[in-house]
């Protein structure tokens, strides 16, 4: 499967978008590649997520979630959210520039090819993943220059 080139996106969520009184309220994203179209009606999309991974818990507890199509400039945004072991995720999204979805409460990464935010609709277990679909409620394609960041053969890569 490295050999099929992928798109990258940040998945992201806020934890208290189902709860504005919860304690922390902190802000969760992770690196995907495993991300896709489903529906076009209903708009629906999917990500698979490693079951046992912190925003794969944080989605089975609320339905809220966005996805960021990063460009070819946003490659140490992925590395970034790819770390595992990470200290605080509060410390991942200082230094970023984001908005926060209207909808979900999540950040939507400035400079990305385009955002959506998502509902889930379905969870399906397959093997050590989580597929999660969503319907899609809100999508932005801001006027961004450059292309996608793509991976291929275990590395980041721009068309071209
Ligand atoms: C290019 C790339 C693509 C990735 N795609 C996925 C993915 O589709 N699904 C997934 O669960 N993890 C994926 N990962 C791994 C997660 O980004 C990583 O495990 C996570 O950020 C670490 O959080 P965790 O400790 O909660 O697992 C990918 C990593 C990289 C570098």
């Amino acid at each position: 499967m490295s050999r099929l080139t992928a798109g990258v996106v940040l998945v992201t969520a806020h934890e208290a978008a189902l709860d504005p009184d919860g304690p922390r309220g902190e802000d969760v994203g992770m690196t995907a590649t495993s991300f896709m179209s489903v529906s076009l009606d209903p708009p629906l999309v999917m990500v698979g997520l490693r079951e046992g991974s912190r925003m794969d818990d944080l989605l089975a507890e609320q339905p809220l979630w966005a996805v960021s199509l990063l460009s070819e400039h946003q490659r140490i945004i992925a590395g970034r959210f790819a770390m595992k072991g990470r200290v605080s995720d509060r410390l991942l999204f200082e230094d970023i520039r984001y908005d926060r979805g209207e909808v979900t409460g999540a950040p939507l990464i400035g400079g990305a090819l385009a955002t959506l935010e998502c509902r889930t609709e379905q969870r399906v277990t397959a093997g050590d993943h989580t597929l999660v679909i969503g319907r899609v409620l809100n999508a932005t394609a801001p006027g961004v220059d450059g292309g996608p960041l793509a991976y291929f053969r275990g590395r980041y890569r721009q068309l071209g």
